[in-house]
């Protein structure tokens, strides 16, 4: 009873909404990162994708009760107990250092993550060796000899086919990943070993009923086709006088279980794993992932999943990498983009705005700085924050309110041609496609193609100062009645297009989407995506923003980098 009320009362729900039972909660994950080096855009990068999905998840679907979003640090194995040697630190010393400078980035940069994990807790030892547990339980290990190469950098095992021989910095010939560039070395122990094998076919099986589990869809197509080949059984655990720096095998002190089995369980240890609350949040989860761990999310993940009796993940987002100038980034060749110096230079928006606007998850991507300066300059100074400006300016609107809008100058039909019309074709394409953004929008957000969302965010502004600049309102004059009602409302309409690009623009800069809206006048509780009733007025219904007072001033939207960064100046002249 109470139930049906409450549907009654907030009329906006769909039919289905109740039984839609998977969407009801969704949780997001950005993968855990090393803490062999500090962060780089790249992290940056996957962190910000996953941020900005949860936002427009959380626009959607009003209640942070139903949005979790977590993202941590990955602090054991080889590949830190070597980083911390050579360093001469104590690992847990690198690893505070490191997770610590993760955890101030991501706060500078906005993540609004709910959860950070760090895989040396108490809470994850307990989850990796329950779950071991259970597929120890179930017949899923066995010890067996293992030998192969190893490569401490990936930390991953790799077939003889996978390795070839580099002239090294000594002039000798050293094997080293075919992948990665990597060194690798020749390990023959006895292990415990998990029968991934096993699992081929119910993964195959899983990946064609599932065609959204992976997406873009060319990583989908990848992971089936390395599906097409031999998956051999995988070893999870290092002895323990190689490997000190993990968790323990449970009752086998001298086996130290494999990273990235440690690693992968993270995703269960934030939802309460084994606790049965976890299944509140457990399969509508999202991973957002590098291309470069695609196999370890794609197909040891899910098997260790079906193996350990749980489902596979709803779905996997994956991107591409940030090269430089061209060349893979990497701290021997020394051309680390460092995004604490990117935020600093181009503001927290701008940043986002960047990586997100120019990041395309199907390819690999250039970074350079010139690059940001224009597209920041373009899209958000000139055509956004003059926008902006030009429809607010005291010497446009010198009253400061929200103007009415005219329903004789611009009718409802664009057919009807009254003496008062001033509408033009090109005005009702204008509005037909502001209206449809959203919508758009949330598409784009589906298919992972954030990327999209904002170039047709973008194109509409660029409609919007097309509009403005058609109709002229600088040339129209308040005192006199022929152009007063025209005048207000193109400045209605040009505030409306802005208001809906502002709360589209939320999840990816979320500042300046503040900044923008509250100069509209549009409160707190305005700015959702389901309270998005675009030009109300030419639709027939009342609008709540006509009449009322335009936020303060508050200088201008996005100042242009070109002229207030001079060390742009400076690194062209060297
Ligand atoms: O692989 N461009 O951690 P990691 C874009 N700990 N994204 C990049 C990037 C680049 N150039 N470089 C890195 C690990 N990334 C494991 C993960 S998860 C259970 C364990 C991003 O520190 C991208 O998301 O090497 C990539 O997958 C991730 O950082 C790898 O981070
Ligand atoms: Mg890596």
């Amino acid at each position: 009873r109470t139930r049906a009320l409450c549907f009654r009362r907030y009329g906006s729900y769909s039919p289905c909404a109740g039984v839609d039972a998977p969407d009801l909660r969704a949780y997001f994950t950005t993968p855990i990162f090393y803490v062999n080096a500090a962060p780089h855009i790249g992290h940056l990068y996957s962190a910000l994708l996953a941020d900005a999905l949860c936002r427009h998840r959380r626009l959607r679907v009003p209640g942070s009760a139903s949005t979790r979003f977590s993202t941590g640090t990955d602090e054991h194995g080889l590949k830190i107990q070597q980083a911390a040697a050579s360093a001469g630190l104590a690992p847990i010393e690198l690893c505070d250092q490191v997770s610590a400078q993760f955890q101030q980035l991501f706060r500078e940069a906005g993540i609004s993550s709910t959860d950070f994990i760090r895989t040396t807790e108490a809470r994850h030892r307990l989850a990796v060796q329950h779950f071991w547990g259970v597929l120890e339980a179930r017949g899923l290990l066995y010890k067996g000899l293992y030998e192969g190469w190893y490569c401490a950098s990936d930390e991953c095992f790799l077939p003889e086919g996978k390795v070839v021989w580099q002239l090294g910095p000594t002039g000798d010939s050293c094997p080293v990943s075919l992948e990665s560039g990597h060194p690798v070395s020749w390990t023959k122990e006895e292990n415990y070993i998990f029968r991934l094998s096993q699992f081929q076919e119910p993964l195959q099986r899983w990946l064609r009923n599932h065609p959204q589990a992976i997406t873009p869809e060319p990583f989908r197509q990848a992971v089936l086709q390395w599906l097409e080949e031999e998956l051999p059984d995988l070893s999870v655990s290092r002895r323990s006088s190689h490997l000190h720096w993990g968790i323990p095998v449970p009752g086998d002190d001298s086996q130290t279980i494999y990273v990235w089995l440690d690693a992968l369980v993270n995703y269960l240890t934030i939802i309460g794993y084994p606790d049965a609350e976890f299944k509140s949040w457990w399969p509508s989860t999202s991973h957002i992932i590098g291309k470069d761990i695609l196999k370890f999310h794609a197909i040891y993940w899910p098997a260790l999943l079906l193996g350990a009796g749980l489902r596979p993940p709803h779905r996997i987002y994956v991107h591409s990498h940030w090269t430089v100038s061209g060349q893979k980034m990497s701290k021997s060749l020394g051309n680390v983009v460092d995004p604490r110096t990117c935020l600093d230079r181009y503001t927290v928006d701008g940043f986002r705005y960047f990586l997100l606007r120019q990041g395309v998850p199907n390819w690999d991507c250039d970074y350079y700085d010139e690059k940001v300066v224009k597209l920041l300059d373009s899209e958000l100074a000139d055509a956004l924050g003059g926008l902006l400006n030009r429809c607010t300016a005291s010497r446009i609107n010198p009253s400061g309110i929200y103007p009415t809008f005219c329903t004789a100058c611009f009718p409802s039909e664009p057919g009807i041609t009254r003496p008062s019309t001033r509408a033009q074709a090109e005005d009702y394409a204008l509005v037909s496609a502001v209206a449809t953004l959203p919508k758009q929008v949330e598409d784009y957000y589906d298919n992972f193609q954030i990327y999209k969302a904002l170039e047709a965010v973008s194109i509409c502004v660029r409609q919007t100062n097309g509009f403005v600049q058609r109709h002229a309102p600088w040339k129209l004059n308040w005192e006199s009645p022929a152009d007063a009602p025209w005048l207000g409302t193109v400045l209605h309409v040009a505030l409306e297009c802005l208001r809906v690009f502002g709360t589209l623009l939320q999840p990816v800069t979320p500042s300046l989407a503040d900044k923008l809206l509250s100069r509209l006048g549009v409160s707190a509780t305005e700015r959702s995506l389901g309270e998005l009733y675009f030009l109300p007025r030419f639709y027939g219904h009342p609008s709540p923003f006509e009449g009322r007072k335009l936020g303060p001033e508050t200088g201008l939207l996005f100042p242009r980098l070109d002229q207030s960064r001079a060390w742009l100046v400076k690194a062209h002249r060297t």
